[in-house]
């Protein structure tokens, strides 16, 4: 128990903060087709965000553009400055190479997610460019999906740091 207590506290010091990017008009939560995206604002899933991340011990950079190109170099930044990156790029889902390549060469776990259930919408939103290079992907419970990844990315750094650990 006290073991844990420290790890989360030498984390919390030292340790890389999670990437939390969002993709083009997801600036538009709350205003924006309601009936599948909800009222919840980015600002709101921050805050939940933030709430969720700190008993995992994890620090958050929240970010949001409507521009491939900087979401792309969020991303290459991301293989120095973070320990993991939960996704969700909108519409460039469906539409980047770009995207794909950057999570790739970032070599650093990314979770994708999306808020609605992309595979129940029009089937252009079924194909997905990242998966391939996600370790993960979650859709279709809400704002819940990024608290999920999240979630996840603290089991995928405990394994880590436990296998070096180990070492
Ligand atoms: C989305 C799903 C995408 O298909 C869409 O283009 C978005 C949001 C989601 O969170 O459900 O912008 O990523």
């Amino acid at each position: 128990m006290a073991d844990v207590l420290w790890i989360k506290i030498y984390r919390l010091l030292m340790a890389l903060p999670i990437y939390v990017l969002n993709g083009p008009n997801l600036n538009m939560l709350g205003l924006r087709e309601p009936q599948i995206y909800g009222l919840t604002t980015l600002g709101d899933i921050e805050q939940r965000v933030r709430s969720h991340a700190m008993p995992l011990g994890l620090e958050i950079v929240f970010r949001q553009t409507n521009f491939e190109g900087e979401l792309v170099t969020w991303i290459q930044e991301a293989r120095d400055k973070a320990e993991g990156i939960v996704l969700n790029a909108g519409a460039l889902t469906h539409t980047s190479i770009a995207v794909f390549d950057a999570v790739q060469a970032a070599e650093r776990p990314c979770v994708e997610v999306h808020l609605s259930n992309v595979f129940a919408r029009e089937s252009f939103r079924h194909h997905s460019f990242i998966s391939p290079a996600a370790r993960g992907v979650i859709c279709g419970f809400g704002p819940k999906v990024y608290e999920l990844a999240l979630d996840a990315l603290a089991d995928i750094i405990e394994s880590t740091d436990a296998a070096s650990n180990a070492r």
